[in-house]
């Protein structure tokens, strides 16, 4: 395996060709703001961004990665993206464990509909919360629409 361009920044990666993206990104980059939490693409907990699409990372090898890669960590530099801002003012988070994935997939959908209705966000937002943050998550998704 070759070379990624991960937040930004082209990193070369010495790995089996089939790992998944999620492993690269935690276990030899050291970006563990991205969560491993079901392993089989259902729970959105390691939802990161390749060409600013959301994409489970836990079911992506590493080698058919072609795309610009954006984490959590790359979201912003300082927690400034308007979905974090959101999320912030109106407490989202419970634990807070699914919430990097969640915040991933709000900020890729909110930049493919500027104002989603209830039925697209919950279309878009598959995401496992254990919490149960539902109803915060639209809720803050409406914010950031709002305050575009
Ligand atoms: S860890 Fe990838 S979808 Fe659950
Ligand atoms: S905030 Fe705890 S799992 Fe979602």
């Amino acid at each position: 395996m070759g070379t990624l361009n991960v937040n930004g920044k082209q990193v070369s990666v010495n790995v089996e060709d089939d790992m998944p993206l999620l492993w690269v990104l935690r276990d030899e980059l050291g970006m563990t703001g991205t969560k491993y939490g079901c392993g089989i693409a259902m729970c959105g907990a390691c939802t990161v961004h390749i060409d600013g699409k959301p994409v489970r990372s836990c079911v992506m090898p590493v080698s058919a990665v072609t795309g610009k890669v954006i984490t959590i960590e790359g979201l912003s530099k300082d927690g400034s993206h308007p979905v974090q801002k959101a999320w912030v003012k109106l407490q989202v988070p419970q634990c807070g464990y699914c919430q990097s994935g969640m915040i991933m997939a709000a900020a890729a959908l909110l930049k493919e509909v500027k104002n989603p209705s209830d039925a697209q966000i919950n279309d878009a937002m598959s995401n496992i919360c254990r919490c149960g943050t539902y109803a915060r998550v639209r809720e803050a998704i409406h914010l950031v629409a709002k305050s575009a």
